[in-house]
């Protein structure tokens, strides 16, 4: 694992095994932001459960300007997180991050606005069995991509998540591919474009 410089100052890490950047390189908080926080929108006290948690920038970009949010992440690879102790985080997220940089010890942090995240580390394919149903308001989807990793990207895997989720409650992903819509579609979701940040093609906002 390496970091990597991201156009809008932010790192990204690089993974040899998946041969895959855990970020878009054209802004790795850039696309925390405009493809899952502000596509969805997060209003204080929701639940929001963040599937591949990795260094965090999702969950942490859902804490900014907002309070008493309860995040719970999953995540299989804890030396993604130990990376959150000393990576460089431009301003526009600096001060929402410096509670949670020691997460990778502690798994459960609360920051000043009584936002607090909560790390299950394990398989997410897993862990979901843990949570309980009818209760998150928002999900950010970002596990590595359908060609790397299609074991998560089933309907299967898409029913588990709607079924964890409130009525009304949104989904957001980076993927716009034919299939991983129908997926969605087949579990339930109503399916729609999200915004289209660092390529061509739109992300996906599904809606329970
Ligand atoms: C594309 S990166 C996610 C980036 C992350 N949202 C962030 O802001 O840094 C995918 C993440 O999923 C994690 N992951 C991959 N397979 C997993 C699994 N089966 N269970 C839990 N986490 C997994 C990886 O370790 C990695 O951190």
């Amino acid at each position: 694992m390496k970091l990597v410089k991201t156009k809008d100052a932010s790192y990204t890490a690089f993974n040899k095994v998946f041969d895959e950047h855990y970020h878009t390189v054209s802004g790795a908080i850039e696309e925390a932001f405009e493809k899952h926080v502000n596509a969805l929108g997060i209003e204080n006290g929701m639940h929001i459960l963040d599937f591949c948690f990795g260094l965090g920038y999702n969950s942490i970009a859902a804490c900014k300007d907002h309070k008493n949010l309860q995040i719970i992440g999953l995540e299989n690879d804890i030396k993604i997180m130990e990376a959150m102790k000393n990576i460089e985080i431009p301003d526009i997220l600096k001060t929402e991050f410096a509670p949670f940089r020691n997460i990778a010890e502690n798994l459960d942090i609360t920051d000043n606005n009584n936002n607090r995240i909560q790390i299950l580390i394990g398989d997410a394919l897993q862990k979901i069995d843990e949570l309980p149903e009818f209760f998150f308001d928002r999900v950010f989807f970002d596990p590595f991509s359908p060609k790397k990793q299609p074991e998560m990207w089933s309907e299967e895997i898409f029913q588990k998540i709607y079924d964890k989720m409130k009525s009304g409650a949104k989904l957001s992903t980076y993927s716009c591919a034919i299939q991983i819509r129908k997926n969605m579609i087949s579990a339930g979701f109503k399916v729609i474009d999200g915004p289209i940040v660092g390529r061509r093609s739109p992300a996906t906002i599904g809606v329970k």
